[in-house]
């Protein structure tokens, strides 16, 4: 079964296969240590992967994308995303946001925020695309290199429709709405 995706909570397991897609995918990436302290000791964080299929099992598979937020009250805070470079422009990225998006909701957050890199023309293109708006910028906020954040916010929080991508069914049930 090739391509076919699921979104799970992440495991201690899955530690080893995040660091590596974190490391792939960012210059100055989370260590082991941080990423350790979002999935298991943390409150308010909330951690999602997106597994290619590779059995029947919910849990056997590769880890191809992951998604870290907080949900803090009001607010839902997108602080970490990554998809696998060879497995970008299908829609994963967009499903794990949206994810965060319903889990939010249904802890009644109303707004959501994201800081990113200026030069990140993917990500804001496709936090854009799902409602959120630049609002401010935050100067040399990245290091290595050093660089601008932008903040984005979506308030109040909602879902977008509006059909594109296949769904990407989430275990437990339901499905990622195409926008
Ligand atoms: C940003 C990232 C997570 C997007 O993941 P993805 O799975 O490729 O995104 P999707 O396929 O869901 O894309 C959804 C929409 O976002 C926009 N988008 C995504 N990648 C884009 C790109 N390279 N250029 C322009 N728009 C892009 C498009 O509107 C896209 O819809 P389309 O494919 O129908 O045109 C991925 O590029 C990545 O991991 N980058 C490196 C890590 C990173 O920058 N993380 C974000 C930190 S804030």
């Amino acid at each position: 079964m090739a391509n076919e995706f699921l979104i799970v909570p992440a495991t201690a397991e899955m530690l080893p296969e995040i660091l590596r897609l974190e490391e792939a995918c960012f210059s100055a990436p989370w260590t082991r240590k941080m990423l350790e302290a979002e999935l298991t000791g943390n409150q308010f964080a909330h951690f999602l992967v997106a597994m290619e299929q590779e059995g029947t099992e919910a849990s056997s598979g590769t880890v191809v994308g992951y998604h870290c937020f907080w949900i803090v009250f009001e607010e839902l805070r997108l602080m970490n995303l990554a998809v696998s470079e060879s497995m970008r422009r299908r829609g994963i990225g967009r499903a794990l946001v949206t994810e965060a998006l319903h889990m939010g909701l249904a802890q009644v957050a109303t707004r959501a925020v994201l800081e990113v890199r200026a030069s990140n023309k993917a990500a804001s293109t496709l936090y854009q695309r799902m409602g959120f708006v630049q609002i401010s910028t935050r100067p040399k906020y990245y290091t290595n290199p050093v660089e601008d954040a932008v903040l984005m916010e979506m308030e109040p929080l909602v879902l977008n429709s509006g059909a594109r991508h296949d769904r990407i069914p989430v275990a437990g049930g339901g499905s990622i709405p195409a926008y």
